[in-house]
């Protein structure tokens, strides 16, 4: 891959992810909070893990991942919450959209990667999508409205 910005901006998001879901995993409040309280647990764990392996793949390219906090704030496109509580419901709708943004990343990451021939990259973010979906899934069906 010729152009690494599209990876920085997802190594970016997923930084900044990693601190906005431990925010609604600790503020979310209300009926449901146990389910919403530890499935948010199981996307920063699956953000952490991606953050890495992310940065990895970059190195064994021989390009320098972002390493700052203050890079990642600068090219995220995911934005920081407001705020210290949160209902099942809008927490939902706040991780959906972030989701879906990452799923549209990561698929375009994938589409350039494989142009590239690069299927080490294609496979890696393949699996990304995938998570995505079933997660999103996971979202549609456990909203009320
Ligand atoms: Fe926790």
């Amino acid at each position: 891959m010729k152009n690494y910005t599209k990876m920085n901006e997802y190594l970016s998001n997923l930084a900044v992810l990693n601190v906005k879901l431990h925010n609604v995993h600790w503020n979310v409040v209300g009926p449901q909070f146990v389910q919403i309280h530890e499935f948010t647990e199981s996307l920063y764990d699956d953000m952490f893990e991606k953050f890495d392996a992310v940065a990895e793949l970059m190195k064994m390219r021989d390009v320098s991942p972002l390493a700052k906090m203050a890079d990642y704030l600068k090219n995220a496109t995911v934005e920081e919450l407001d705020g210290d509580k949160f209902t099942r419901d809008e927490v939902l709708d706040i991780v959906q959209e972030d989701l879906k943004k990452m799923k549209a990343i990561a698929t375009d990451i994938r589409n350039q990667a494989d142009e590239d021939g690069d299927f080490e990259v294609v496979g890696e973010f393949e699996e990304h999508v995938a998570g995505y979906s079933k997660n999103l899934w996971f979202i549609k069906a456990m909203m009320t409205k």
